[in-house]
């Protein structure tokens, strides 16, 4: 089906009940609902947005269309949980209710002061000749969850030399000033990320453009993200329009960061490495981070891309969140894990262990359709490993390592019902290692695999049928040792 602009930009009183009362039935009737990743209830969900720990709970919301599963006039939705595992839904935090933001309540963060939750997003509005405005909007939660929205935009213009593409701010506090970072495109055409400071969150002043080293680096940086980890500074960012380099930038838009010094306020400057992505995989984009009362840089990211049809299209929703990652420093190099909390999640225990030479091994037990399952391969002597999951009689996705080849693959052309063919059904990223460890979550429609305690991660969306529940362990051209663990969630 066709949407039109119209048909997008409706707020969800305008639609019928009996519009609203079909998509819940189409819905319902979808096969890859997720089980343990947050996801939309009807429509189609995006970015996180607001992410943070404020009156004694997690706080999570995101962009959120209600009517179907494409982007039309957006909504922030409101999740909460104790323990980042066990979400409660809150239902509609921002509505785009005013003249700043009509044509949609776009990406932001939150941010305490005062006893009140700050957040900060972009106003999307369109002129009668669909010409967009952007301008900084401020809502303020307080302890129940009430959320008052400012009559204004506390920033208002768009600075000399930006076009309207300017979204996304992203809140941190240093030395008793705020400041947010945000997402935008120079006249140019090149996307960076420019820098403002308040004193109280509400005055705003326009610092300039973050220089960096990465001259034409695509067309538009969206989302962007500035935070210190183990006295580094860290700019994550998610640029559109960096063509693809080898293994690298295959999807449509690509999602990374660069490590550096500290960045210098003053000089807005950033002195960093290469910009490396975060994530092997199919479907991640947008990631936000916060950090937590135990002082972990906590991300959780899109697991989708824009302007991709997908397998739950048919059944009026798209998407869902990641899992929530525990970000660390190592070499340069960001390494992600999955909270500790998800173990909350593990059930039923069976394990295996023991050689495999040139061939394929099933175990009793090792079936399922959500599950986190680790696997050690060890002393690898063999060309090629890995394991086989969701796999029926045509179906199998694989994640495997090729140690001749030295790098690590994952492949989805046989997943189920396809998905972004047209970008590649393999994705795959260098990797030298004797001892390999796969971490991976399963749920209904989708894989989270982290590689050597998160050294590498590959994240993806898959569409398998509900048969497909088989998985096999291999190692080809020789063998290895290996250990598995598998808890049903
Ligand atoms: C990223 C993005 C943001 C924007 C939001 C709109 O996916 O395009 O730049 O604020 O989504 O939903």
């Amino acid at each position: 089906m066709k949407w039109t602009s119209e048909q997008r930009y409706r707020n969800l009183e305008e639609a019928s009940e009996q519009e609203i009362q079909e998509l819940n039935e189409k819905v319902k009737n979808s096969p890859w609902r997720q089980k343990f990743h947050i996801q939309p209830t009807t429509g189609l969900l995006n970015d996180p947005n607001g992410f943070s720990y404020y009156n004694g709970e997690y706080h999570m919301f995101y962009q959120w269309f209600p009517l179907g599963p494409v982007h039309g006039l957006k909504y922030w939705y409101h999740m909460s949980s104790k323990n980042l595992v066990h979400w409660e839904d809150h239902g509609i935090a921002i509505k785009p209710s005013h003249y700043f933001d009509s044509h949609g309540a776009y990406s932001g963060s939150a941010l305490e002061h005062k006893g009140k939750l700050y957040l900060l997003y972009t106003g999307n509005r369109r002129d009668e000749n669909w010409m967009r405005n952007s301008t900084q909007c401020m809502v303020i939660m307080d302890e129940k969850k009430f959320f008052s929205k400012l009559d204004h935009p506390v920033i208002n213009q768009i600075p000399d030399g930006f076009t309207e593409h300017f979204r996304d701010p992203k809140l941190w506090k240093q030395d008793n000033k705020f400041y947010a970072v945000i997402g935008a495109q120079k006249v140019n055409q090149e996307g960076c990320a420019v820098l403002y400071s308040s004193q109280d969150l509400l005055a705003w002043e326009f610092e300039g453009e973050i220089q960096t080293d990465l001259d034409s680096f695509g067309y538009m940086w969206e989302c962007p993200d500035y935070f210190v980890l183990h006295d580094r500074g860290i700019l994550m960012f998610s640029p559109q329009g960096i063509e693809p380099e080898g293994y690298k930038y295959r999807n449509i838009f690509q999602t990374g960061y660069v490590i550096g010094d500290k960045l210098n306020v003053q000089e807005k400057k950033l002195n960093h490495g290469e910009f490396s992505e975060l994530d092997r995989g199919f479907d991640f984009y947008a990631p936000q981070t916060m950090k937590d009362t135990h002082g972990r840089r906590i991300m959780v990211g899109w697991m989708g891309l824009p302007d991709i049809e997908y397998p739950t299209d048919p059944y009026g929703w798209a998407h869902c969140l990641t899992l929530p990652r525990e970000l660390s420093l190592s070499n340069e190099k960001l390494v992600q894990k999955p909270i500790k909390e998800l173990e909350l999640l593990r059930r039923n225990l069976t394990e295996a262990k023991g050689e495999i030479y040139n061939e394929f091994k099933m175990f009793q037990g090792f079936t399922g359709i959500t599950y986190e399952l680790i696997c050690e391969f060890n002393n690898v002597d063999a060309d090629e490993l890995g394991i086989e999951f969701r796999k029926g009689d045509q179906e199998k996705t694989t994640i495997k390592y090729n140690d001749r080849k030295g790098k690590l693959i994952l492949d989805r052309t046989n997943s189920g019902s396809p998905v972004g063919v047209s970008y590649g059904t393999i994705r795959e990223c260098s990797f030298n290692n004797k001892n390999v460890k796969f971490q991976m979550f399963v749920d209904v429609s989708s894989v989270e695999i982290f590689i050597n305690d998160g050294e590498e991660i590959f994240t993806s969306r898959i569409f398998p049928g509900e048969d497909s529940i088989g998985i096999r362990f291999f190692a080809l051209g020789g063998k290895t040792f290996f250990k598995t663990m598998k808890w049903d969630y």
